[in-house]
């Protein structure tokens, strides 16, 4: 069976975490890394597998470890990914391309090809990779950073802030309703983006610097070179997707998506957004899920069912029903 999940940290303040186990190492040949920069830099200091393939557990543990991400997020997004883009009979995801790394593949349409599988967890209006429509939508784009520096710039006096945060959200949800006809900015994708828009203000600045303002040096290194500043601390105690909301209420959009080409962009009232977050977890597990795993059978089914209960556990408290479309064990 996949193992239970790891616990929450017994020390969980400030760190140095860029120390001497954990060394930064350029690519090999076949390593792989994808759209997160936080995980691309976990696994080239291994804290991850350098190959980028990793369990779940893994990745709990080392974003815990690493970033000092809180338990119940870690756990959320985790098991929301591996549903999706990895393989749950060998209990191994690929945090960029397809590999074969992550060993035989169930029956079509699921596809385990990893975090860069597009619409699923990896989405548009990115804020340093592409949109999926027009090609790559995991590797740094040179034109994209650039706009994440003058941003900064001009918005935070050469660091990316809140403000920075809640400009440039803006600013690559207009681009991508504006140039990309099959703009979705629905759930899971509504969510994720705020959430992440916040990950580099919590995460990637130093533990022992009070400021929540990310120099344009130590985001090249993350966003880039998939690499901890010199000397780097984990965030001073576990958080998670703490300014999400914050980032949403200076543009406040409905979720939706570009229906008829660029400029269409419709609200979608099926999908969840901020004022309902159980639709997030029902329309997850129904509709992402289910579509990827109509009809499953065996050990597959089985770890489906466990899978499952991981990723609700962590949102138990929130008062959404809990589904199980492929019954108990
Ligand atoms: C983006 C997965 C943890 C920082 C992404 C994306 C995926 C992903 C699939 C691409 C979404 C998109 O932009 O289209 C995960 C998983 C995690 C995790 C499964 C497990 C807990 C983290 C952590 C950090 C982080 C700990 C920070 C230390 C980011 C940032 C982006 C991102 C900043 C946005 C990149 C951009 O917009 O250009 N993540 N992530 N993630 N992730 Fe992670
Ligand atoms: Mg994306």
């Amino acid at each position: 069976d996949p193992p239970s999940p790891p616990g929450p940290l017994k020390f969980n303040g400030t760190k140095l975490v860029y120390d001497r186990a954990h060394p930064w190492k350029s690519l090999e040949r076949d390593d792989i890394r994808g759209p997160c920069p936080g995980l691309n830099t976990l696994a080239s200091h291994g804290y991850l597998p350098r190959n980028g393939v990793a369990s779940p557990s893994q990745i709990i543990t080392a974003v815990q470890e690493g970033f000092n991400m809180d338990h119940s997020t870690a756990r959320f997004v985790t098991y929301a990914a591996h549903l999706v883009d990895g393989n749950l009979v060998t209990d191994l995801l690929s945090i960029g391309g397809k590999t074969k790394k992550t060993g035989p593949d169930p029956p079509a349409p699921a596809s385990v090809a990893g975090l860069n599988t597009h619409a699923v967890f990896e989405g548009d209006s990115s804020m340093t990779r592409a949109d999926f429509f027009f090609g790559d939508n995991h590797s740094l784009n040179e034109t994209l950073f650039k706009q994440f520096k003058d941003f900064s710039n001009r918005f935070g006096g050469g660091f990316y802030n809140l403000t920075v945060a809640q400009e440039l959200r803006h600013q690559r949800i207009q681009e991508s309703i504006a140039t990309n006809p099959t703009f979705d900015f629905t759930s899971p994708r509504f969510f994720t983006a705020f959430a992440e828009s916040s990950f580099p203000l919590e995460f990637f600045v130093d533990g022992r610097n009070p400021v929540r303002a990310l120099s344009m040096d130590n985001a090249t290194l993350f966003f880039r070179d998939s690499k901890f500043p010199v000397d780097f601390f984990r965030a001073a105690a576990p958080t998670g997707a703490a300014f999400a909301q914050d980032i949403f209420k200076a543009y406040p959009i409905a979720a939706g998506k570009n229906v008829n080409g660029i400029n269409t962009f419709t609200p979608d009232p099926t999908s969840a957004d901020f004022s309902n977050f159980c639709l997030l977890y029902t329309n997850f597990v129904t509709k992402t899920v289910g579509g990827l795993y109509p009809n499953p059978t065996g050990v597959l089914k089985r770890n489906l069912i466990i899978n499952l209960r991981y990723f609700y556990a962590p949102i138990s408290d929130a008062g959404c029903t809990e589904l199980f479309p492929y019954g108990q064990l």
